[in-house]
Formats: C-alpha cells, sequence, structure tokens
C-alpha cells in the first residue's frame, strides 16, 4: 500500500524503512516532516494509508478531507488514541488502528529516572558541579523506600511502575476503574482515587486521556493530596489543569512536578526552538520552578520501543491490505 507519514523525523524513517524492509518492502512510504492538519492534507498525495503520531490534528475536518482522497486507512505510531474523532472515523468508513503496546518498560523507566531525579534534585545537582559549585545545600532528599506511590491507571506502564517501584521497598496504592489480579500480584492494593490523593507522598499518572480524565489532577485534586507530594505525568499533557498546578507550586503545596507531556506540546514538542521566544506564557512560568522537571515526550524513545511501533504500524498496514481489517484496530466502543 502507499502509505503517507506525516510528522516524520529522521528517526521515524530509520526505523520504519527498517520494518518495511523486513517484510519484503511490501509497502510504498513517503516521509513527510510537516504535522497533519487540514492545511497539509494534500501532502497525503495518492496515499491509501495516513500514518500519524500523536501532535497530528485528525479532528473530522482533516479525516472528510483525508477521505475525499484515497485515504482509507490511518495507522497510529501510538498507543493513545485522544487526538483521533473516532465517531467522524466510524461515519466515513475510516478504519483506524494503533501501536497498542510497544514497550511499557520504557515509559515506565522514564517515568522513574523523573522521579529519582526529582527526589534527589540531580537536575540541580548536575547544573551546580558543571560550575564548580560542589554546595549542597538545597539538595536535601527523602528516601523512597517505606513512601506510598499512588498510581492513577493500573494498566501495561502503570503495572510496570508498580513492578520497579515494588523494587525500592515501596507501599504501592492504585486507582484505576477495571482493577487487575497483576496489579494485587505485586503488592499493590486498590483505593478510592480520593484515598490515593490523601495517603501518597508520589502520584504517577497512567491512565489514557479520555472526556472522564480530563483535568483529572485539578485544583480539587492537588488541595487533597499531601503537602509536598511530587506528581507525575508521562500520560497525557490534558489529564493535568496547568494552570492549578502552577497555583499548587506557588504555594508549596506541591513539592516536585516531573512532565514528559504537556497541555498544549503540540506548538512546542518536537521541534528544537533553541533559537526562538517561547510564546506559551504558562509553559515558560512552569519552566523557572527549580523543583519541577520536564522533558518533551520522550519517554517512548528507546530502540526497543521505536523497533516494535515501526514492526507493529507495517503489521497494521499488511493486516488491512490482506483482509480490510488493521492488525490492532481502534473502535469507537474504546471511549465509551
Ligand atoms: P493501558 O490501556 O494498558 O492502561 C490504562 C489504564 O488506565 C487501564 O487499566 C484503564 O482501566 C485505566 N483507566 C481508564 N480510565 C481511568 C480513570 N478514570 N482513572 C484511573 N484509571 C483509568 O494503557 P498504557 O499502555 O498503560 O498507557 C497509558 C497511557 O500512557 C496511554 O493512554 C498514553 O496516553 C500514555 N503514553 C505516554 C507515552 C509517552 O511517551 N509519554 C507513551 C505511551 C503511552
Amino acid at each position: 500500500m502507499k502509505v503517507a507519514v506525516f510528522s516524520t523525523k529522521p528517526y521515524d524513517s530509520d526505523f520504519l524503512t527498517a520494518a518495511n524492509r523486513a517484510s519484503g518492502n511490501r509497502h510504498e512510504l513517503r516521509f513527510l516532516e510537516p504535522r497533519l492538519n487540514s492545511d497539509t492534507v494534500p501532502l497525503a498525495g495518492d496515499a491509501e494509508a495516513v500514518c500519524a503520531f500523536v501532535n497530528d490534528i485528525l479532528d473530522r475536518s482533516v479525516l472528510e478531507a483525508l477521505k475525499q482522497r484515497a485515504v482509507r486507512l490511518i495507522v497510529l505510531r501510538s498507543a493513545g488514541f485522544n487526538h483521533v474523532d473516532l465517531v467522524a472515523a466510524r461515519d466515513l468508513d475510516l478504519a483506524i488502528a494503533r501501536v497498542p503496546a510497544y514497550s511499557p518498560e520504557a515509559v515506565a523507566e522514564h517515568t522513574v529516572a523523573l522521579m529519582l531525579s526529582l527526589n534527589r534534585h540531580i537536575h540541580r545537582a548536575h547544573a551546580r558541579v558543571r560550575e564548580g559549585n560542589f554546595a549542597l545545600d538545597g539538595l536535601l532528599g527523602f528516601n523512597l523506600a517505606g513512601r506510598s506511590i499512588g498510581i492513577i491507571g493500573t494498566g501495561k506502564i502503570g503495572i510496570c511502575v508498580a513492578s520497579i517501584m515494588r523494587g525500592f521497598g515501596c507501599r504501592i496504592l492504585g486507582a484505576d476503574p477495571y482493577p487487575t489480579p497483576e496489579f494485587t500480584a505485586l503488592g499493590g492494593s486498590y483505593v478510592e482515587l480520593q484515598d490515593l490523593l490523601a495517603a501518597c507522598d508520589v502520584v504517577t499518572l497512567h491512565c489514557p486521556l479520555t472526556p472522564q480524565t480530563y483535568h483529572l489532577v485539578d485544583a480539587a485534586a492537588i488541595a487533597a493530596m499531601k503537602p509536598g507530594v511530587m506528581l507525575l505525568n508521562t500520560g497525557r499533557g490534558a489529564l493535568v489543569e496547568t494552570r492549578a498546578l502552577i497555583d499548587g507550586l506557588k504555594s508549596g503545596k506541591i513539592g516536585h512536578v516531573g512532565l514528559d507531556v504537556y497541555e498544549e506540546e503540540g506548538d512546542l514538542f518536537f521541534e528544537n526552538l533553541s533559537g526562538r521566544i517561547i510564546q506559551d506564557d504558562v509553559f515558560a512560568r512552569l519552566l523557572t520552578f527549580p523543583n519541577v522537571l520536564i522533558t518533551g515526550h520522550q519517554a517512548f524513545f528507546t530502540q526497543e520501543a521505536l523497533t516494535a511501533i515501526a514492526e507493529t504500524t507495517i503489521a497494521n498496514v499488511s493486516q488491512f491490505e490482506l483482509s480490510g481489517c488493521a492488525a490492532y484496530p481502534v473502535s469507537t466502543e474504546m471511549l465509551a
């Protein structure tokens, strides 16, 4: 099939080309640097499939415009599908496929990297030592052993985080409308969300972004948390209401914040903007806090994950070509 790959970075073309080669160069991949939106739809040309990433726009108008061309399949290079209008896709009879599990360990390990960096102020220590400043004032940390870690969303990534944190000797609490025995087998205990927020020293978000989880962490949720709490978000930016987060940081209620995602990241992440002035004042304010550590949506970015993303994406296209149905379809039921 002809596949138009949007938001292509060099690593995307490297891994997708290798996966396509392994399939006998079955598909014709056209790599496009621009993000997919209503202006860039024509770049799809005569492709029958479009391959998209997390900050591509897949709303009704874009899907309609793609459908008017030759497109029949959208393959997402992501697990999350919150950026796709699934109802519109169903109405237009456009198949949507994703990569449901590529490497939960990649995201879980990055989450723990943020946790440990914040906990022991590694980001500040690194900058100090490079300046010849070996003073320890301000770098006082706390042990994770014996602390309570709250995992919101105990799916594939949440379970990996639980497994790692068990090794640190933490008490592990979880909140999830669909509890799994795997979590309890790891020593985790399920509690109501409010109880988790009240009890935990570290709260980490691993649920999908849905209408129900939009701004799950708002001013009320922050008020319910322990003073000095560490909040980690490697899920999706809009799980957290950023202005409430800033208020929580300013008041000292929140002790540490680690983010790999940000509500308005579409205008910032995945690009080198180092020579430009950041126009997003909310994001700029976040960068001023010494106890905030931000990475630019890189939790997935490991060799293992990129290999799996590329292989599953090619498998989705091949399966669709063979049977008219992708290997890992996204169904509208997932909206429920
Ligand atoms: P998963 O589908 O295996 O697990 C999600 C869990 O969240 C499920 O157990 C589900 O029942 C639970 N959940 C749903 N609604 C909830 C709610 N209101 N409260 C608490 N839990 C709720 O998904 P997986 O693979 O663990 O990924 C989780 C999320 O991580 C993805 O949806 C995606 O947004 C994000 N992600 C971020 C990446 C990054 O690079 N930063 C990479 C991959 C995923």
